[in-house]
């Protein structure tokens, strides 16, 4: 069974922009349900290291236009498309996800770039810092795809082979570890995706991600891309995925 997200509303720049009390009297009448929900405002969140700090595999530019510009765009305009709709504005971005079908194309691109973009920062850390795969982890990868080796081909397959804009996922599902990729800013969580479950890994294949250093070689940057990968992190969304 897949356990909630260990990515945390709060984690992903969300903010309640109401507050409720909590000492109202036994005797008071229940307050409206619209009362009890909070519309969230979800912010930028602060990148984990400084624009540079992935040199080598991202230049600080790319870093510098990707988060500030090209991030806090999903942020605005996941916000901009929910200031209608009070009800989808409390529930918690995990929520929308699970049944994006239904919601509009506003919020399947921008909450789905807000929710990614948010958890591929964390899963990068400067060369060097990012630990590597745990025990257990790698232990599953050996036995899921054969070994570390076969696994990064595999997924850098997925990767390149995406068409147009997308994303390269390692998700863990009721079936174990499993490589996908998504177009645009579709995710592992969302009702749409072929193949659904919790995100380990996740890799941006938009060429903003990758364009001003590599041009159209997406393949020579996602060979550097494993040099920067947060493998603590992974290590995280794996136990909590088990
Ligand atoms: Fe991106």
């Amino acid at each position: 069974m897949l356990r909630p997200l260990a990515i945390a509303t709060a984690a992903l720049g969300a903010v309640a922009c109401t507050s409720m009390s909590t000492t109202a009297l036994a005797s008071e009448p229940a307050a409206p349900a619209a009362a009890q929900t909070a519309a969230i405002t979800y912010t930028l969140p602060d990148l984990p290291y400084a624009y540079d700090a992935l040199e080598g595999a991202i230049d600080a530019k790319t870093m510098e236009i990707h988060h500030g510009k090209h991030h806090a765009a999903y942020v605005n305009n996941l916000n901009a498309a929910l200031a209608s709709e009070p009800a989808l504005a409390a529930e918690p971005l995990e929520t929308l996800m699970a049944k994006i079908s239904t919601l509009s194309p506003a919020i399947r691109n921008n909450g789905g770039g807000h929710y990614n973009h948010s958890l591929f920062w964390k899963l990068m850390a400067p060369a060097g810092q990012g630990g590597t795969p745990s025990a257990e982890l790698a232990a599953d990868i050996d036995a899921t795809f054969g070994s570390m080796d076969a696994f990064k081909e595999a997924f850098n397959k997925a990767a390149t082979g995406q068409f147009g804009s997308g994303w390269a996922w390692l998700v863990m599902t009721d079936d174990g570890l499993k490589i996908t990729s998504t177009p645009n800013q579709d995710n592992p969580l969302m009702d749409v995706a072929a193949v659904k479950g919790a995100p380990i890994l996740a890799v941006d294949v938009w060429e903003h991600a990758y364009y001003l250093q590599y041009q159209n070689r997406r393949a020579d940057y996602l060979n550097s891309w494993w040099d920067v990968v947060n493998w603590n992190e992974a290590n995280s969304l794996y136990a909590a995925a088990k």
